[in-house]
């Protein structure tokens, strides 16, 4: 029988809990592929230290099943970090901010030595851009901001509705990109000010990605450059 889109996320995030080290500090990311790990967590909660979240929505999640939640600067050693992903190419690049959390997501990311990141296979494409683009605001540079990425990418920039991330900031989704030198293009949108994330996570891409599949999970780790 073909598996639910639910149960594929809850087979994913089970083969992520392979990569758990007893006595660590786990980084976790945000969205719904990661709740299915963090309500798997629960036999872990006395074999790990704790874990350091990537919004308050993953924090309350994790205490309520009794794991300690650190600051970013009480941890020296973080070992990985888990999380999911809007799209994948096949460097591992990433789109991601779609659950508005891209900023922690990317600080959490960038401090761990590995990065395993959890999809299911429509996540996977030859080339980002499908997906809009989120990238993180100041609230005070929102129209600037959009007319700026606008006339740099060429594609059609939207304020996300209601949102403000946990940061206290605004999110603007650009539509309509096809994003074939990420790496390129996250160093340039970064340049321009106002803006605090952008969610390609190129430079710091994800070092396995994690698919759930019809037939299980397959496992893809990142080419040598
Ligand atoms: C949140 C993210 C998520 O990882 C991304 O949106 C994927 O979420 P889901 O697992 O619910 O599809 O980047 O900011």
């Amino acid at each position: 029988m073909t598996p639910t889109p639910e149960e594929k996320k809850r087979r994913v995030a089970a083969a992520a809990l392979e990569f758990i080290v007893d006595d660590s500090v786990v980084g976790i990311g945000t969205g719904s592929t990661v709740n299915a790990f963090i309500d798997q967590l629960g036999p872990w909660a006395n074999r790990i230290r704790g874990a350091v979240s990537s919004s308050t929505a993953s924090t309350r999640r994790l205490e309520a099943l009794g794991i300690r939640v650190f600051d970013l600067n009480d941890v020296d050693d973080l070992g990985i970090y888990i999380d999911g992903a809007d799209e994948a190419n096949p460097r591992l690049e990433l789109i991601k901010g779609g659950g508005a959390a891209l900023t922690r997501e990317k600080i959490v990311a960038q401090s761990a030595a590995r990065f395993v990141c959890i999809v299911d296979e429509s996540k996977r494409v030859p080339v980002l851009g499908r997906f809009p683009l989120p990238v993180e605001v100041v609230p005070m540079a929102q129209r600037a901001v959009a007319r700026r990425l606008a006339a740099l990418t060429g594609g059609q920039v939207t304020l996300r509705d209601g949102v403000v991330t946990d940061n206290g900031n605004v999110i603007l989704d650009v539509r309509g990109l096809s994003i074939t030198a990420p790496r390129e293009l996250e160093c340039e949108l970064n340049q321009v000010p106002g803006v605090v994330t952008v969610g390609l996570f190129a430079a710091r891409p994800a070092d396995v990605l994690l698919v759930g599949t019809d037939d299980g999970v397959l496992r893809v780790d990142r080419p040598l450059a």
